[in-house]
């Protein structure tokens, strides 16, 4: 099993780290607080009960927001966003933990928010996570996908344009889609599923073989 090491969970932080500078941006602040609030309005229609944020980064976008829902978990694999979200933002009933969406049993939620998560990952990393996903007891994925998107090998820590819906991942037509950009920007979306609508896609062998982990 593929577990990261300490380096790349270092190496983790310090992407995000970049990613954050860039994403403090106003017309992107702006836009994804909106987007924020069109996915918590979504949660209202699903009646979300228990929300798993994973991963949650420094939880900046959704401290802005009165989600509706009875128990947010917030979670992510590095320690020190977790120290850090733990003893800003938690409260009874805002939990927040450290969780490798890969490898660790992921708690019941009725929905996992995953957001700019995969498209962070290795090819590998991202099938233990989806497998990781399928055992668990969750019943709606919400996650990152872009319609235009070009499926390619990275090292994880890089970034590439998911399309989930393409191999080789051949995830269905989404149950709703939350744009979650820009227009500068490539299109890319939040999209739902019911997590057991993904049990019996047909999942390609790996495309990329020896590629880059
Ligand atoms: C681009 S940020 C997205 C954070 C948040 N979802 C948002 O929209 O602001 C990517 C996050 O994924 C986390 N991460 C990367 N690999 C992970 C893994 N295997 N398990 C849990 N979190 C992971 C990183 O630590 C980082 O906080």
């Amino acid at each position: 099993m593929v577990r990261p090491t300490k380096c790349s969970v270092k190496s983790i932080g310090a992407t995000y780290g970049v990613i954050r500078r860039q994403l403090l941006a106003a017309d992107l602040q702006c836009t994804t607080l909106k987007e924020c609030a069109k996915a918590s309005g979504l949660l209202h229609q699903l009646k979300v009960r228990t929300l798993l944020d994973l991963p949650c980064g420094d939880f900046h976008w959704l401290s802005k927001i009165d989600l509706p829902v009875e128990h947010y978990i917030g979670a992510d694999i590095v320690p020190e966003l977790v120290a850090r979200t733990n003893s800003l933002h938690s409260r009874p009933d805002r939990t927040f933990l450290q969780i490798d969406l890969c490898n660790d049993p992921l708690p019941a939620a009725d929905l996992l928010l995953c957001r700019d998560c995969f498209v962070h990952l290795s090819e590998d990393m991202i099938d233990l996570a989806i497998n990781n996903i399928l055992r668990s007891n969750i019943r709606y994925l919400l996650t990152t996908t872009f319609p235009a998107g070009r499926n390619r090998p990275i090292r994880t820590g890089d970034f590439f344009s998911i399309n989930l819906c393409a191999p080789p991942y051949n995830f269905p037509p989404p149950i709703k889609v939350l744009d979650d950009y820009v227009p500068s920007y490539e299109p890319h979306q939040l999209a739902l599923w019911e997590v057991e609508s993904l049990h019996n896609i047909r999942r390609d062998p790996p495309a990329y073989a020896g590629g880059p982990r």
